[in-house]
């Protein structure tokens, strides 16, 4: 079977989905690219006249967004339209933990993609490729299969006359540098079985991407690749966690010790910055999900050991907001707190797992008043993740938080700041404007050792950093 790919849908416009499909009809410009999503909202925003309001921030995004929409590539709702025109087909879909039934809390929760694979069933037309793109269980590309040659049509005819060619292959760009990642990935991952249909997919990547970085392997290799890799880099960032706090007992700077062992080549110095704890949408489900599966092939002792790496994540979180209440002198109540953001890490507007969301529950438990910045993430997102509270400045209510959309502010009548994500805008405070407004003693806690210590210091704020050995008592 020759492929003759002409017309590429995408199930699913969200933070894969859109970035890689603008990639994919950017760099080719003959190929037309329906990118399909149930979400209307969504695909209104990816629709937006202003580029500044599409549904997500990445850097670079909106350039090639202008570039290539409504010229060969589109958003819309019509799902039916997407999939039937398509000559190849990329599931983008979420797939979150299952939080309930078999496997809760650990197992992906296949919903979407098994919805996504009906749809395909039922609309595609033969000889279609479909592509795993989201990431999933190993095998799961043996339940698409199942589906796409089971289900059957309105009136109970299986579809024997269509044939489906199935491929894995995972995203790995990261939020943030996703169109630097897409630009120049490390590579890029195609498993499967048909050589021809493998081969239409690399067509599509080397327009770009140079061959040699084009690794082909079997299905279940390519799936599990991938689940590896999320694990691989959490358990870097755990690992650098663990050491930060030995390095506050000990007199060691964790920044000269992440120097050190990173200019090992065989360790190599990236994923290796201490922090207030790993979040986003994929690192915590990853894991499980491969806890999960251990545990499902009676590996019990190598999921005890992936999920450690959970474990040390959360214990990192909590350490954070102890800190800062035992160097307040044990109460947070009434005392105000500044939050200097809340995405997962610099450059997103996605709080997906965000660290900032425990540590401010933590801290809002402890009784404080949050006064909450961040560039990107807007006041509705926050509310959606910390629930709605009244926010009431200096009482002894329980705590509260408030939104503010200018970093300035926060520090009026503050107490303390606490810097939760290393956004560059945060490494150029003017800090003595920010302590004239603090009040005394005024305190910055910095999770990312991002700030201007010596600025700090000199405008008479008392600076805790991660991993540092020297922090005032
Ligand atoms: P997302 O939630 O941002 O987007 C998924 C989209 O799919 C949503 O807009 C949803 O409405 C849509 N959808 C779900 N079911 C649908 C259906 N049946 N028909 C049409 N649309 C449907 O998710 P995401 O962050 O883009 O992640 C997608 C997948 O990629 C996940 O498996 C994730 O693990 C993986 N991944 C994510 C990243 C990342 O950085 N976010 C990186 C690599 C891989
Ligand atoms: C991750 C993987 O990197 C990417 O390959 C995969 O496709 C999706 O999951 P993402 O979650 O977008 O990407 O961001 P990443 O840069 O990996 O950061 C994840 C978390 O780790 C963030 O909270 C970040 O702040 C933290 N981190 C990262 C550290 O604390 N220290 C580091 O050295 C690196």
């Amino acid at each position: 079977m020759e492929f003759n790919i002409k017309n590429v849908c995408c199930i699913g416009a969200g933070y894969v989905g859109g970035p890689s499909m603008a990639m994919i009809s950017y760099k080719n410009p003959l190929l037309k690219v329906n990118v399909v999503d149930l979400d209307e909202d969504r695909i209104n925003h990816w629709n937006q006249e202003d580029l500044n309001k599409l549904p997500i921030f990445e850097p670079g995004l909106k350039e090639i967004i202008k570039k290539c929409r409504n010229k060969n590539l589109f958003f819309t709702n019509n799902v039916e339209d997407g999939i039937s025109k398509a000559d190849m087909i990329f599931i983008c879909v979420n797939t979150p933990t299952k939080i309930k039934g078999l496997g809760a809390g650990q197992a992906s929760d296949l919903k979407w993609i098994e919805a996504s694979a009906r749809q395909i069933a039922k609309f595609a037309k033969s000889n279609t490729i479909i592509i795993e793109k989201s990431t999933i269980p190993v095998k799961t590309a043996e339940t698409i299969k199942a589906i796409l040659t089971n289900t059957k049509t309105t009136n109970s005819e299986k579809i024997k006359s269509k044939n489906f060619y199935v491929l894995s292959n995972p995203e790995f760009l990261s939020e943030g540098s996703a169109i630097e990642d897409l630009s120049n990935p490390d590579r890029v991952l195609i498993g499967g079985e048909n050589s021809k249909a493998i081969e239409a997919l690399s067509n599509l990547y080397t327009k770009w991407i140079p061959s040699e970085k084009i690794i082909k392997t079997n299905l279940w290799s390519s799936e599990l690749s991938k689940l590896t890799s999320n694990a691989f880099l959490a358990q870097r960032i755990s690992s650098i966690n663990s050491i930060s706090a030995l390095c506050e007992v000990t007199g060691a700077n964790i920044n000269e010790v992440s120097r050190a062992v990173g200019s090992d080549n065989r360790i190599n110095s990236k994923f290796l910055k201490a922090g207030p704890g790993f979040g986003g949408s994929c690192f915590k489900k990853d894991i499980l999900n491969l806890v999960y599966l251990c545990n499902f092939y009676g590996l019990n002792e190598v999921a005890k050991y992936w999920e450690s790496i959970l474990d040390l994540n959360i214990w990192q979180q909590k350490r954070i907001t102890s800190i800062i209440v035992n160097n307040l002198f044990g109460t947070l109540t009434g005392k105000n707190i500044g939050i200097l953001g809340f995405s997962f890490k610099a450059n997103t507007n996605d709080t997906r797992e965000s660290p900032a969301i425990n540590i401010c529950k933590d801290l809002i438990e402890e009784g404080a008043n949050l006064k909450i910045y961040d560039p990107k993430v807007n006041h509705k997102q926050i509310e959606k993740d910390l629930g709605k509270k009244v926010y009431l400045e200096g009482t002894n209510n329980s705590g509260t938080w408030k939104f503010f959309d200018d970093l300035y502010k926060v520090s009026i009548d503050s107490d303390a700041l606490v810097v939760l994500t290393e956004w560059d805008e945060f490494s150029k405070i003017d800090w003595s404007i920010i302590s004239r407004s603090m009040r005394s003693p005024s305190w910055i806690f910095d999770t990312r050792n991002i700030t201007n210590k010596e600025e700090i210091k000199k405008n008479g704020i008392k600076l805790w950093e991660i991993g540092v050995s020297n922090n005032p008592s």
